[in-house]
């Protein structure tokens, strides 16, 4: 098991790739605290999952969005397991619409949920991790962020700002031992993507030249890499995991 001892705090580890990255690093070795927002039932469900295959798991609810609650959270995780060397910041919403029409709420609540909430918990890991001199950053980006999509300027300007948020705070904090590193997920088959896929059909393949939607898992594993002993001498890295995506199609 390639985490074994360590512990994790990852937001929006209810469903779709956060319950995957959940799972993944729990079956690693990891003890694992995550975040949801409202699925109290989903969130059990998987705790029971987890410890019925021997693995230490706890939800926490909170809104990622807020300071104050971020910094609580990480106190409780810290109280209960001690330390924490793996944060991933995963995660997001979207609230799509062309920018002439887009209320200032729906871009708001965008920059706050995907943006405001990846400094919220990296500050509030910041001294736990500098102390520890060691840790692991992985704040899940997209492809959004680079092409360009109609619709997604509040989005894209989020997963943009995780990018550039993610290679100067990586500058900051390496000669402490902390590595902080972005995952880009291209087209993933999960609730968020669902409307997209109903309304795009098999159009959506034609763009990934391996011919499928990727799967939580996809991610989960690069998650997984970063977090490990494997990917200690990368930092401020983005890693693209999307099957080859290409706008032009192929
Ligand atoms: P999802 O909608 O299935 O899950 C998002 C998670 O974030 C949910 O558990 C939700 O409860 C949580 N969340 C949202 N707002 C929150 C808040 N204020 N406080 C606490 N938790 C909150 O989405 P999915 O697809 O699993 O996405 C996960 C991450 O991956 C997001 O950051 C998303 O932007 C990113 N991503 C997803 C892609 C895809 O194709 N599905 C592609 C590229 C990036």
């Amino acid at each position: 098991m390639r985490l074994a001892e360590k512990t994790a705090l990852v937001t929006g580890g209810s469903r779709g790739i956060g319950k995957s990255i959940v799972q993944a690093l729990a079956r690693e070795g990891a003890k694992v605290a995550f975040i949801y927002n409202a699925s109290t039932d989903s969130a059990n469900a998987i705790v029971e999952e987890l410890k019925g295959e021997g693995h230490e798991a706890v939800a926490i609810q909170c809104n990622v969005r807020e300071k104050d609650a971020a910094d609580k959270v990480v106190e409780e995780v810290l109280e209960t397991f001690g330390r924490i060397d793996i944060l991933v910041n995963n995660a997001g919403i979207i609230r799509d619409g062309l920018l002439a029409t887009m209320s200032i709420e729906d871009w708001k609540d965008v920059i706050d949920t995907n943006l405001t909430s990846v400094f919220n918990f990296c500050q509030a890991v910041t001294r736990p991790m500098m102390s520890a001199r060691s840790g692991r950053i992985i704040n899940i980006s997209s492809v959004a962020a680079n092409t360009g999509n109609p619709g997604q300027s509040n989005y894209a300007a989020s997963k943009g700002g995780i990018e550039g948020f993610t290679r100067c705070f990586a500058t900051e904090i390496a000669r402490r031992g902390v590595t902080v590193n972005a995952v880009a997920p291209g087209f993933i088959e999960t609730d968020m993507t669902e409307a997209v896929r109903n309304a795009a059909g098999d159009n959506i393949k034609k763009m990934i030249p391996m011919r499928r939607l990727g799967q939580p898992e996809d991610i989960a594993k690069a998650v997984v890499f970063l977090a490990s002993d494997e990917a200690s001498y990368i930092t401020g890295h983005v890693l693209t995991v999307d099957g080859g995506l290409t706008l032009g199609g192929i």
